[in-house]
């Protein structure tokens, strides 16, 4: 580990007015659940255009909740690691005001995360596909479960290819985006927009941004600061310093 690059990075937290992070499925690696892009990455063994889009559903419901609820399972048995615990911690200590995600598996709420913004939903949540019915479950779904209001199809409150991310939680992302002085970027590709383009947001308006991520991503040549290796344990390290 670099300790002049981790210092660095520790001295503009300290110094930030408004620290924000931004998150992707590398924070939750160290847990045990797979990316997307990476090496064993779900879109490398799994077809998004069969999986995860609207007419993808339409098609083969039952495929499309087989799938969910197989990562459902997969999530049920997993723990947020010291990544998603630093992040909270930072919260609790009013270092970190915000903190967006690009992840479905809850796990930054689960180590006490609060103010978070889900950008791309919410994996235990369900909505009907005609009415405005929603529910929330607790362990993985079976079959395809059917609306009690209207008994349509529900399918995951998540964000399929080619949909528009939830308007009232982009309304924030982008309030806090204009707030913040400086952006942590944690274990994400930067490939997906608009999400990849919210730290360079930052940037047009002076903010300081941060990486964190096992390689060089797309964003990496215009970050402040590049820490390379794993959010497990270089978080936690910068955490040492920001006593
Ligand atoms: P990706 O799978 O595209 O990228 C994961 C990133 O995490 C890569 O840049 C890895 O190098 C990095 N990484 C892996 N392990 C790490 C570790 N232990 N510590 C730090 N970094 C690590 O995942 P996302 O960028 O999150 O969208 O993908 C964005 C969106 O694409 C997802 O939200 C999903 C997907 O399609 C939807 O489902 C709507
Ligand atoms: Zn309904």
């Amino acid at each position: 580990m670099n300790e002049v690059i981790l210092k660095e990075a520790a001295d503009i937290i300290m110094n930030s007015e408004y620290f924000i992070a931004l998150t992707g499925a590398g924070v939750s690696k160290e847990s045990n659940i797979p990316t997307f892009r990476g090496e064993d990455g779900l879109w490398r063994n799994y077809d998004a255009m069969e999986l995860a889009t609207p007419s993808a559903f339409a098609r083969n419901p039952s495929l499309v909740w087989e799938w969910y609820a197989w990562r459902q399972g997969l999530i049920g048995n997993c723990e947020p690691n010291p990544a998603h615990k630093t992040l909270s911690s930072w919260e609790n200590r009013g270092i970190l005001k915000t903190l967006i995600t690009q992840n479905v598996d809850g796990l930054h709420i689960r180590a006490g995360s609060v103010n978070v913004l889900e950008v791309h939903g919410d994996l235990w949540a369900l909505k009907c596909t005609s009415c405005d019915y929603r529910e929330r479950l607790s362990s993985p779904v079976s079959g395809i479960p059917t609306c009690p209001k209207c008994n349509s199809h529900l399918r995951p409150d998540v964000v399929w290819f080619g949909e528009s991310l939830n308007p009232q939680i982009m309304r924030k992302v982008y309030s806090e985006l204009e707030l913040a002085d400086v952006c942590i970027v944690i274990g994400t590709s930067a490939l997906v927009q608009p999400a990849a383009s919210f730290p360079l947001i930052v940037r047009q308006h002076g903010g300081r941004i941060i990486e964190i991520n096992i390689e060089k991503t797309i964003i990496s040549s215009v970050v402040d600061v590049h820490i390379s290796g794993k959010a497990g344990e270089i978080l936690p390290a910068l955490n040492e310093l920001l006593q």
